[in-house]
């Protein structure tokens, strides 16, 4: 991949209330009771979801990541929602799009996905005060054998790890999850960057390594809220340079990496996925599955 020509920073209307990073968000922002946190959270997963499963709408070969960012600032606004990577510590657009050997971090640019590529689309949007997650990586058009087995196992891998939460087990469980799965498959997994705990803010306590720490022990609680969001490499799991834009993230080889995401809390009795619709609680299908039956 190489860099591309970025459009303008798309405009927020004023009624769409915003973070606190954002260049004009107000000076005092109304505090999240903790006893709505979680339903709060329901919504902005829920959205997240929707949005994402437009942005799937629109993968085709010939497409625009731009033309997806489009679509996802639109979408984020028609829900009410902020796009909340928009000036982010100063990311300049809406949606991330990750194509190929591209790690994380990508910036939506006028490059027109090929046949062949995949490119992942990370949604995060900001509403009622907290921010819900979420990410797919999308095969567009034909994907060579390999790629197909990276992007299945990389959702698979998640899945192992979201298996894994519940009351009393350890941080540390999720990545040994994870990381058995991939390395299985003789798939890598980056080290660099980590699921995050979220809510009012994007980013916070605790790191969620999506291979096996010992460090990592911390007790899962019920209440906690945190992404999981593993990123598997076709080849080595090294991060290389960021490019000059100070956010594009790609494999230190070049080989492809594949992404899901989504926001989850513990329960009492296990887990409860956020980034979903509910009718998808009890099988969830993948965007990614909807494009590639297209
Ligand atoms: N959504 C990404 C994550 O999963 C973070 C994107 S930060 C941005 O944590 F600034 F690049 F948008
Ligand atoms: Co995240
Ligand atoms: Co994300």
């Amino acid at each position: 991949m190489r860099p591309g020509r970025v459009s303008p920073a798309r405009p927020v209307p004023a009624s769409i209330p915003r973070p606190p990073y954002a260049p004009d968000a107000p000076a005092l922002i109304a505090a999240v009771p903790p006893e709505e946190l979680a339903d709060r959270m329901r919504v902005a997963g829920r959205l997240a979801r929707e949005v994402l499963l437009e942005i799937a709408e629109a993968v085709r070969p010939g497409v625009t990541s731009d033309e997806l960012d489009r679509v996802c600032h639109e979408a984020c606004i028609a829900r009410g929602g902020y796009p909340s990577p928009l000036h982010y510590k100063g990311f300049p657009k809406s949606l991330c799009t990750s194509v190929n050997e591209i790690i994380c971090h990508g910036i939506p640019d006028d490059r027109a996905l090929l046949d062949g590529d995949i490119v992942d689309c990370d949604v995060t949007i900001f509403v009622n005060g907290v921010h819900g997650d979420h990410n797919e990586t999308f095969v567009v058009g034909n994907v060579d054998e390999r790629g197909r087995e990276l992007v299945q196992v990389t959702n698979e891998a998640m899945w192992k790890g979201i298996e894994a939460v519940r009351p009393g087990a350890r941080v540390y469980d999720i990545g040994r999850a994870i990381q058995t799965h991939a390395e299985a498959q003789g798939f890598g997994v980056v080290r660099s960057f980590v699921g995050h705990g979220i809510g009012t803010e994007f980013h916070t306590a605790p790191s969620i390594p999506h291979y096996y720490d010992p460090y990592a022990d911390t007790v899962l609680e019920a209440g906690t809220l945190f992404t999981i969001e593993p990123m598997i490499t076709e080849g080595s799991y090294e991060l290389g340079r960021i490019w000059p834009d100070g956010w594009t993230a790609p494999t230190r080889d070049g080989s492809r990496c594949a992404q899901f995401e989504h926001t989850v809390l513990v329960t009492p009795t296990g887990h409860e996925v956020l980034t979903l619709l509910p009718s998808e609680e009890r099988s969830p299908l993948s965007a990614a599955s909807y494009v590639l039956q297209r």
